[in-house]
């Protein structure tokens, strides 16, 4: 299959490594780099030569893309993209955040939209090159929900690559899920500098990140079918999981980076809004993210 994985970072190498080997693929940019090959160590070890670029006359004749941007960059990145993609090309997204997969739709409409969440973990120690951080389960599906043959091929494809991949009829169930998730746990680590784990180890933090996840739960009933259980139960499951990981959000405050609060507790204090249900609590924990944010950016 013809492939373009649109964003170099720390997915959008792994997702290119994993699929040069047997696809026709571009790893494309925004930055001029000189990429010739790229590495994944860790839980998995790959070295793939890859075609990398910033032309985005590649899209054409490309039957999948994979937008692996930070959500707050994918309206940018569809402004880009969506004119030199042919009208048979599919657009998979696997960021984490509310809101990609309705931005990719108003620029493809509703046919050639897919989502996806992957818990898997990767690091990016410097350009070509990531770590493989930790494994999980990735899901994918047509965008809202139903079923369509493309995103069976696809999900062939990951799999015959060896990242094995589920395919659902209510991707927007999954993706509610994980942004709930991700609601309850990165803004307290990235507020207080700790690791995943402690946010269940202290009683304080663990009664927050619950209220919130079940803030979330309440919104997100009014626009969808919740999968698994139930989010505050799950979210203790991923930080007890992941116990002794630094969240993304926690790398980017680190870092000095913008964060994704804005497509995580922004997007359900959104939602909140649209469906009439009150959200204080992620609310509170989007200023306070924000207000940290503004000190240094
Ligand atoms: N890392 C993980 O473990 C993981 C796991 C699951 C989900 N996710 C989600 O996946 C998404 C990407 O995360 P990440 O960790 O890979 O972020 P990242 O390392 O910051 O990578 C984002 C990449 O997108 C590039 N980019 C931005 N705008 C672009 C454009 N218009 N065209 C082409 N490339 C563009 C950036 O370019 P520059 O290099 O020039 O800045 C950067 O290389 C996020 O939503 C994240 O939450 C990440």
């Amino acid at each position: 299959m013809r492939i373009a994985v649109i964003g170099p970072g720390a997915l959008g190498t792994f997702m290119a490594a994993l699929f040069a080997g047997e696809n026709e693929l571009v790893l494309l940019g925004r930055r001029e780099m000189e990429l010739e090959q790229v590495e994944v160590r860790g839980r998995t070890n790959i070295v793939s030569k890859i075609r990398y670029s910033t032309d985005l006359g590649e899209l054409e004749g490309v039957e999948l893309g994979i937008l692996c941007t930070k959500s707050y960059d994918t309206r940018c990145a569809m402004e880009m993209i969506h004119g030199h993609m042919g009208s048979d090309t599919s657009l998979l997204s696997l960021q984490n955040g509310l809101n990609n997969e309705a931005v990719m739709t108003e620029y493809l409409g509703d046919d050639r939209v897919m989502g996806g969440v992957t818990t898997h973990g990767f690091m990016r120690t410097e350009d070509g090159k990531v770590v493989h951080t930790g494994t999980g389960y990735t899901v994918i599906g047509r965008y809202p929900g139903g079923v369509s043959s493309m995103v069976d091929r696809v999900a062939g494809i990951f799999n015959l690559a060896g990242l094995p991949v589920e395919v659902t009829d209510n991707i927007y169930g999954h993706i509610w899920n994980k942004v709930i998730v991700n609601s309850g746990i990165n803004p307290l680590t990235a507020l207080t500098g700790l690791k995943n784990g402690e946010v269940i180890r202290i009683p304080h933090l663990q009664w927050l990140m619950e209220t919130v996840c079940r803030e979330g739960a309440n919104v997100a009933r009014h626009e969808v079918e919740l999968t698994g259980e139930e989010p505050a139960h799950c979210a203790a499951v991923v930080a007890r999981a992941t116990a002794e990981n630094v969240s993304s959000m926690l790398q980017d405050v680190r870092n000095r980076r913008r964060t994704e609060i804005d497509c995580i507790n922004g997007a359900i204090i959104e939602a909140g809004a649209r469906v009439g249900v009150e959200t204080p609590f992620n609310r509170c924990l989007y200023s306070l993210v924000k207000a940290l944010e503004s000190s240094y950016l």
